[in-house]
């Protein structure tokens, strides 16, 4: 090891074998070649895109070949074997980041997400424009050995307010799952990385990690920042996070990890984490991060094309050395293997068990040319809101609305922004009996000519009004104890809202960017992550 280092270190060509691809056994990753087990070994590799407020500020680490020559042998001379990003160009192309990565015998996590396409917290949606964002990354990255698996989501739930988010992330797991099996690729593993919040963490777990093959989450990561300084496993909370994770039947990780309330951060937690006493329950976990930014999480400090170590990075580096987990094998992993049962709704945890539909791109299609009345062109996006909530006064919008909490989904709820207020300008003109006037909103609405009639249309259009959960598999996610009994209490998606957020998706970013509160940031400050748009912030 350490002489393949210096080689790639000095720049030289270091001959490898391909690595293999990391299967999901039990609640344990495995090695495929030989069964071993395999641990995560990793840093979160992409500078923070906090203030990245549209899809082409950010930047994909993996997407420059000269910035990966230089970073890559700082990588693999700390001795990991993952990396997480955060979000990546599906049209740009890896070939040269990937091959170097897998030369330094180096694995890749990414999210799905990004910046302005993602599930949002508090208007969740698992859309049509969202399920091609997904597939277009997996379908870049799965031709590569050396990628490990999927977030499907990065703290969507935030707290107990809304869980009901929880499961448009498991539909985007479930239709990942199934478009991989449709296009013949490989099972990639595909999980969600959760935070820390102690009324959420297990419920959410269990809610992932339940149900058949076909929907239940592959792994589960939760950011992880309890160890501060000088702790213990026991005086960390990791003790009883252990415990509280131990019969969870998917590997589970640390989706990020490292405190920084003491810096340097001397990493001591490693020792646990790769202990006996954690990785029976734990499969290691992802130190944030590589860049040192504004943020103070750095391991190394990069200036044009020189990389300087911190301390940080020297002790990682140390700690890591020295970890030895036990590993345990395939067979006595699959021998031991259980299944979980969904959580029951509760007043920390009302997700429903039913999911929302697979977006169907042909069903929007087919709706936006069967209608009559239609959004004019000349209409803003930005002002769909102000549309939504005139036209949901006029007549019943639950075509297009859904609620996570007791598992309703209208049919068309997937459909864009435009098509969906089409949907109901066009229900409107008919419950108007097609008086014109009823289509005009000055000059806001107005009719089409060339309506389709397409008898293909009709029938497609009639199947997804009548079972909006049947493209979905909904019926194969577990018990379904929960859904409908809640009591709708905390639900925050009424028609309304989510007739509204359907139109915010667009300026999403910007809605979330706004200051946070004195009284919040004094409750993130410790070492909280917080994550807007499925990409992580670090406040300070
Ligand atoms: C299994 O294969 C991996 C990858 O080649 C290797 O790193 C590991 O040492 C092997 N484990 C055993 C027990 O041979
Ligand atoms: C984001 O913008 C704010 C305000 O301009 C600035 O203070 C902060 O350092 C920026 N963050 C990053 C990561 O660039
Ligand atoms: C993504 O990569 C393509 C191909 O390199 C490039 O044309 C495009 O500008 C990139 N998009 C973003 C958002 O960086
Ligand atoms: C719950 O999460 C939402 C969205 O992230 C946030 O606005 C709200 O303040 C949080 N509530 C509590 C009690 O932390
Ligand atoms: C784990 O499962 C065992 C056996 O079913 C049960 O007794 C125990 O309470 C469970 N632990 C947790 C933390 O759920
Ligand atoms: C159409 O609606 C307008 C405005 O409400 C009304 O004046 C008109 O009589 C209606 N036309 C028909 C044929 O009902
Ligand atoms: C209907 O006409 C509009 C405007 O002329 C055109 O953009 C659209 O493609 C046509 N749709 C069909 C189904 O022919
Ligand atoms: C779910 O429904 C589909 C289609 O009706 C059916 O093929 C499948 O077997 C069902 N799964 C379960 C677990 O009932
Ligand atoms: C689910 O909740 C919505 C409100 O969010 C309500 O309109 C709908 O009737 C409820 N559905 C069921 C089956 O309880």
């Amino acid at each position: 090891m350490q002489f393949k280092t210096l080689l790639s270190l000095a720049g030289l060509l270091s001959t490898s074998v391909a690595l293999p691809t990391i299967d999901v056994v039990s609640n344990k990753f495995f090695y495929s070649n030989n069964a071993s087990q395999f641990y995560v070994k990793g840093v979160a590799y992409q500078k923070n895109t906090e203030n990245a407020t549209s899809d082409d500020s950010y930047v994909d680490p993996l997407a420059d070949e000269e910035t990966c020559k230089r970073d890559i042998p700082y990588l693999e001379n700390l001795g990991i074997n993952v990396i997480r990003v955060y979000a990546v160009n599906a049209s740009a192309d890896h070939d040269a980041c990937m091959q170097l990565l897998e030369d330094a015998g180096i694995y890749v996590i990414s999210d799905l997400s990004a910046p302005e396409e993602s599930i949002q917290t508090t208007s969740p949606s698992w859309t049509v424009d969202l399920y091609k964002r997904y597939t277009s990354v997996i379908d870049m990255f799965h031709q590569y050995d050396n990628i490990l698996g999927f977030f499907a989501g990065n703290e969507v739930v935030t707290n107990s307010s809304n869980t009901d988010a929880a499961p448009f992330v498991k539909a985007a797991i479930r239709d990942m799952k199934q478009y991989m099996k449709d296009s013949g690729y490989r099972d990639i593993p595909v999980g969600y990385s959760a935070n820390d919040d102690s009324k959420t963490r297990v419920p959410s777990a269990d809610f992932f990690a339940c149900g058949d093959d076909d929907v239940k989450a592959d792994f589960y990561g939760i950011n992880m920042y309890e160890w501060c300084g000088d702790s213990s496993f026991s005086s960390s909370g990791y003790e009883d996070r252990t415990k509280e994770f131990s019969n969870l039947t998917i590997p589970a990780f640390f989706s990020e990890y490292g405190c920084n309330a003491h810096r340097p951060r001397q990493f001591t937690e490693v020792q646990a984490l790769y202990s006996d006493e954690m990785t029976d329950v734990w499969s290691g976990g992802i130190v944030y991060m590589y860049f040192e930014e504004e943020n103070d999480y750095g391991l190394v400090s990069v200036n044009g094309n020189s990389v300087s170590t911190l301390d940080d990075y020297d002790n990682l580096k140390t700690e890591l050395a020295s970890a030895s987990p036990t590993t345990a094998s395939a067979s006595a992993a699959s021998a031991s293997a259980t299944e979980l049962s969904c959580p029951t709704s509760q007043t920390n945890w009302k997700a429903s068990t039913d999911l929302p539909p697979t977006p169907n791109d042909d069903v929007c299609e087919c709706l936006e040319s069967s209608l009559s009345c239609v959004i004019d062109s000349s209409v803003d996006e930005d002002d769909y809101g102000d549309f939504f909530g005139t036209i949901c006064d006029l007549t019943n919008c639950d075509e297009i609305s859904t609620d996570g909490n007791n598992g309703t989904y209208g049919a068309y709820s997937y459909c864009s922004a435009k098509d969906k207020l089409s949907f109901l300008l066009n229900k409107y003109y008919e419950e108007q009996d097609k008086n014109s006037s009823a289509c005009d909103f000055s000059g806001s609405a107005s009719l089409k000519d060339n309506v389709s009639t397409a008898s293909s249309c009709a029938s497609l259009l009639s199947s997804a009004s009548a079972s909006p959960s049947a493209t979905g598999s909904s019926n194969s996610s577990g018990s379904s104890g929960s859904s409908g009994s809640s009591s709708g209490s905390s639900s925050s998606s009424s028609s309304s809202s989510s007739s509204s957020s359907s139109s915010s998706s667009k300026n999403a970013g910007a809605v979330n960017a706004s200051p946070l509160s004195s009284a919040q940031l004094g409750l993130l400050s410790l070492f909280s992550t917080f994550f807007l748009g499925g990409l992580s912030y670090i406040l300070i």
